[in-house]
């Protein structure tokens, strides 16, 4: 057994059974301080006020937080972290004045990261898909949703895949898989897009769910990539394969898609930084749960998701770093609650809960993952001496992090 004393404050506790936070429960966050917890075979066996904290025996391994928090790691449930190289030049022509539009209607943006990855080895693209995960984790992350996408023909979309699966079974992280095949239209598919849409639902996905490479199916159903449509036609054939939907949609504009995702029942609406009411009064009372994704709000300069008006009208909301080479080269959870903090003025909790318990829902382990729970998994940040939840977002550059156990 191994046991952490001397926590500070022991938080994100959440009752078993209880798979996401929403409305005004989503600003609580249960706490024990002066705390300890237990951990045998790396999940959570017990935890509890210090003076509970059973006596060690000679073979348990003692940690001392030393009076700091104790929390769960951040479930990261979007992300495109499988690429081969960067897009620079492209941050260059942005910074001059391009949109992600304009740079992706010229053939640039994902199909330029489809042309390096074609090019790249899968032992390559294995090894750069494991540093960005070594970095996620010591950064507080201990479980990441990943996304095909870059392959955009069937060889190349496996190819991902099974970098992915090499990348779970390395990992100590959580790692699921998404397939994303209808990310853009294929080069080859130019100007033919509905061809391009029957490859992914009548080759792409028999193959992928052939292979077992996938938990999920997603389409990037959003204005200038595809339609609400090519959306139902691409995630019927993936729920005939078992892969649950997500959805990419409302980035670029009110798409249709968040409402496709609802009709078939999508496990997460993602994007969201353009929404009408219509697409909250969709999510009222489904099991979908909407993420939204303020890194590349930030790194694109698009508005930030009314994540708010989401609360207010008792749905949760997760959050998520999109971390990909194009709209957010970035996997810092903690600056995604920061920037949940200050730019969509989340209350430091409700980000917190976002980035945890409701991450770990819209990836769907948050019966394993995303909280303090006896019989969860023990990922786990102890932190430095921290005041409150607060200033991990509040002082967003300062170390926060004293050791990771995952
Ligand atoms: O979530 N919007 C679509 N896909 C990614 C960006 C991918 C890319 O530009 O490489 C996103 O922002
Ligand atoms: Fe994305």
């Amino acid at each position: 057994m191994k046991i952490i004393r001397n926590i500070g404050d022991l938080v994100g506790i959440v009752p078993e059974g209880v798979a996401r936070k929403v409305g005004p429960g989503m600003d609580e966050v249960e706490t024990v301080s002066e705390a300890f917890v237990a951990i045998e075979g790396g999940l959570i066996r017990d935890f509890g006020p210090m003076s509970s904290c059973p006596e060690p025996a000679p073979e348990d391994e003692v940690i001392d937080a030393g009076g700091g928090m104790v929390m769960p790691m951040f479930c990261d449930s979007h992300t495109h972290i499988c690429y081969a190289g960067s897009r620079e030049r492209e941050f260059i022509d942005k910074i001059n004045g391009l949109s992600y539009e304009e740079i992706a209607a010229r053939g640039g943006g994902i199909l330029n990261s489809a042309d390096l990855l074609h090019e790249t080895s899968e032992d390559d693209l294995f090894r750069q898909t494991m540093e960005r995960v070594d970095e996620m984790v010591a950064k507080g992350t201990g479980a990441i949703e990943i996304k095909s996408g870059y392959g955009l023909t069937t060889e190349d979309e496996l190819k991902m895949l099974r970098v992915i699966k090499r990348v779970r079974e390395t990992t100590p992280a959580i790692v699921r898989a998404t397939f994303l095949g209808a990310h853009a239209v294929g080069r080859a598919y130019r100007g033919r897009q509905d061809e391009y849409v029957d490859l992914v639902a009548d080759e792409m996905i028999p193959a992928v769910a052939a292979e077992g490479l996938a938990d999920f199916v997603d389409v990037f159903c959003d204005e200038g990539f595809f339609t609400p449509g090519q959306t139902a036609r691409i995630l019927e054939a993936g729920l005939r394969r078992g892969l649950r939907p997500k959805i990419h949609a409302n980035e670029l504009a009110c798409s249709g898609g968040v409402q496709v995702g609802v009709a078939f029942n999508a496990l997460s609406v993602d994007h969201l930084e353009r929404t009408t009411d219509s697409e909250i009064e969709a999510l009222k009372g489904k099991e979908t749960m909407p993420v939204m994704l303020p890194g590349s709000s930030f790194f694109l300069g698009m508005p930030y998701g009314r994540a708010k008006e989401y609360i207010k009208a008792g749905l949760g909301l997760a959050l998520a770093s999109d971390y990909n080479p194009g709209s957010s080269p970035s996997g810092d959870m903690r600056f995604v609650m920061a920037l949940g903090c200050v730019k969509m003025r989340l209350t430091p909790n409700q980000a917190f809960n976002a980035c945890t318990i409701n991450g770990a829902y819209a990836m769907g382990i948050s019966g394993i993952a995303g909280s303090i729970t006896k019989g969860k998994r023990a990922n786990l940040v102890v932190t430095k001496q921290l005041s409150s939840i607060a200033s991990i977002a509040y002082s967003y550059q300062t170390p926060f992090i004293d050791r990771i156990i995952i």
